[in-house]
């Protein structure tokens, strides 16, 4: 062959490598959990979604400033639903602000949950939720069959009210194999119903054979304090709630205990993908609390994932451009 052409060709060769993804490899459950021991939840409730030139979080910005605190993992929460059409089928201006921020989250080396996140919707309608969310993971799961095993999918956040134990069972028996028609190996979120609540963790059926599945479920107990005061659960509207004391510190290891146990029977790697204490609670106290639960977990062999980046809960300040670093030292330790 003329070197013209070998050359042409291996340029050729070169540009589409260049271009094209890592492809998955296949990692356990467990060394995917390893990998992303401190994370943190992101985007949820931010307005890039809507108009990338709204967007409070800079994506390359903000991600290695994620890095740089210590952190080895992203949540991103996805209320993709109220960017669907008719027809279910996902508008391609979203899906190419999502592929822009799982870009960037790769580029400073974190683990990126793609979490469905329309849970208040699925709870109170499940028969309108479970054609989007099929919808959903047949696009996303096509979409991102190639993306490196550092991208893993959690199916949805908080199943609740209508998703009961058995509902929800049926609906992962449904939605898991949407999902591994196009990603057989990658790792896959699931938590119990009861908007994931470890009080629910033994109703949870993950089917047997699939082994790449990470258990996760979310811990905001005791709720008339992480929740004090906050506008959507009207249950716990006293402030001044405080936190740290031994019964309670004793509380959290055994309910954290009773996760283990349950991950132990299973043989599942587990994820607390929430926690936290809300902001209207006592600084000291809820850094005790965050910490706690941060230890709690990592001595447990658990990832985490602190409720949230910015919004409420906050564990850094956008505007002054800081992290609030009671919250974060907690979070990651100095
Ligand atoms: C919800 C948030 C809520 C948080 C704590 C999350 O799953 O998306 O709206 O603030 O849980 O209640």
């Amino acid at each position: 062959m003329p070197s013209v052409f070998k050359t042409l060709i291996a340029c050729a060769l070169l540009s589409s490598l260049a271009v094209s993804p890592t492809p998955a490899r296949e990692v356990s459950a467990r060394d995917q959990v390893k990998a992303m021991t401190r994370g943190i939840n992101v985007l949820g409730y931010d307005p890039l979604w809507k108009d990338p030139a709204k967007a409070r979080f800079q994506t390359a910005r903000h991600f290695k400033i994620i890095k740089a605190g210590g952190f080895d993992a992203v949540r991103i929460n996805l209320q993709a639903f109220s960017h669907m059409d008719a027809s279910n089928q996902l508008d391609p201006a979203w899906l190419k602000t999502l592929d822009q921020v799982v870009k960037a989250a790769l580029a400073q080396k974190l683990t990126v949950i793609l979490d469905e996140h329309d849970f208040n919707d699925c709870g109170a309608d499940p028969a309108a939720c479970k054609p989007r969310l099929i919808a959903f993971w047949k696009q996303i799961g096509a979409r991102y069959k190639d993306a490196p095993d550092k991208v893993v999918f959690e199916l949805l956040n908080e199943p609740n009210k209508g998703l009961t134990d058995d509902v929800w069972n049926a609906w992962i028996a449904e939605l898991l194999p949407v999902v591994r028609a196009t990603n057989p190996k990658r790792n896959v979120i699931i938590g119990p119903a009861f908007w994931n609540n470890i009080s629910h963790l033994s109703q949870l059926n993950l089917p047997e054979g699939d082994r790449h599945l990470i258990a996760t479920v979310h811990y905001y107990l005791p709720m008339e304090f992480t929740h004090q005061g906050a506008a959507w659960n009207p249950d716990t509207p006293k402030t001044g709630v405080t936190w740290g004391a031994p019964a309670e510190r004793a509380r959290m290891k055994a309910d954290f205990d009773g996760v283990q146990a349950w991950a132990k029977a299973h043989d599942r790697p587990v994820l607390l993908g929430e926690f936290g204490a809300y902001d209207k609670g006592d600084m000291a106290s809820r850094a005790a609390y965050t910490a706690a639960a941060a230890r709690e977990a990592e001595a447990r062999g658990w990832a985490w994932a602190y409720w949230q980046f910015d919004s409420d809960f906050v564990a850094y300040d956008i505007k002054k451009d800081v992290w609030v670093e009671p919250i974060h030292g907690a979070l990651v330790p100095k």
